[in-house]
């Protein structure tokens, strides 16, 4: 479990987190949305120490990270994995060099046994024939799972995954957002996922919290999102008329009443 309470960051005079908490559990998905720049990266940055916020506190499993010292950090950092925006594959290595690195980096595993590890997470992403293969040769796809797999291969109890879907199209978004929720279930890993994908939102949202302008503006599930009647929310998700009449007919669904003026699929009333 993670714990935000009361952060706050400025950049110069500019607030650009504002006294924001939440509590993000393990084995479920917790996703950061809202639109660009309302400070979702800025939130996942000072919750894995990139950034340092000017009051407020971060913990892990109940231990503060504000007030840990370098050596803890360090340990805490280990158990963190990351999926960056645009992958940051490194170019020059190939796929086994890059699921590879973190394990070189902090392990002192035989060769064959980093091999070994490096060829499961491959699997467990459905990377196969792709070892030898450089990242300028994998589609975004494969990049982000390739991504996907460098992340957890230190078994990692906290992932955090900034835009996991950009610039991919809406089926290959699906199958990164189930491979992600699966594996944060499978290894009850306290996952966080900055995106503005409203399918994802939906999908695999099981936390929600919804920035606006550096304040938390919601919070809640993808199951209460759609009874929401947080304005600024519901037009930021449900953007387009096709998805508010979408929403409405869930609405009606699960309780019988259109939600307000609007009557969708109603014949005028002579
Ligand atoms: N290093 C920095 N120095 C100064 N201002 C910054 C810095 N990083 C971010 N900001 C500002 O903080 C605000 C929030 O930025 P942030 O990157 O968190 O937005 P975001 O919600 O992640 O947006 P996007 O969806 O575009 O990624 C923006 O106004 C941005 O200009
Ligand atoms: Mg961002």
């Amino acid at each position: 479990m993670i714990e935000v309470k009361n952060i706050r960051k400025s950049f110069g005079d500019k607030i650009v987190i504002n006294n924001v908490s939440a509590t993000m559990k393990a084995g479920q998905c917790n996703l950061i949305i809202g639109s660009s720049g309302s400070g979702k990266t800025v939130l996942m940055k000072c919750m894995v120490g990139l950034f340092e916020p000017d009051s407020g506190e971060i913990l892990y499993n109940g231990h503060s990270f504000t007030e840990m010292g370098v050596e803890e950090r360090t340990e805490v950092r280990k158990e963190i994995g990351m999926l960056f925006q645009g992958s940051a594959l490194f170019d020059s290595q190939t796929v086994e060099q890059n699921v590879m690195f973190p394990l070189d980096m902090f392990t002192k595993w035989t060769q064959q046994k980093k091999q070994e590890r490096v060829n499961e997470v491959l699997a467990r992403v459905n990377i196969t024939d792709a070892n030898k293969k450089y990242p300028a040769e994998l589609s975004g796809g494969m990049k982000k799972r390739v991504a996907l797999a460098r992340a957890i291969v230190l078994n990692p109890k906290y992932l955090f995954c900034d835009e996991p879907n950009s610039g991919l199209d809406p089926q290959t978004s699906l199958v990164i957002d189930k491979l992600i929720q699966e594996i944060t279930k499978e290894y009850n890993i306290t996952t966080v996922v900055n995106t503005h994908d409203m399918n994802s939102v939906m999908e695999i949202g099981n936390y929600i919290l919804y920035m606006y302008q550096g304040n938390k503006e919601w919070e809640g599930s993808n199951k209460e999102i759609i009874f929401s009647k947080n304005e600024r929310l519901n037009q930021f998700i449900f953007a387009s008329e096709f998805l508010q009449d979408a929403k409405e007919m869930r609405m009606l669904e699960e309780t019988g009443r259109i939600p307000h003026h609007r009557n969708i699929g109603d014949t005028p009333q002579s």
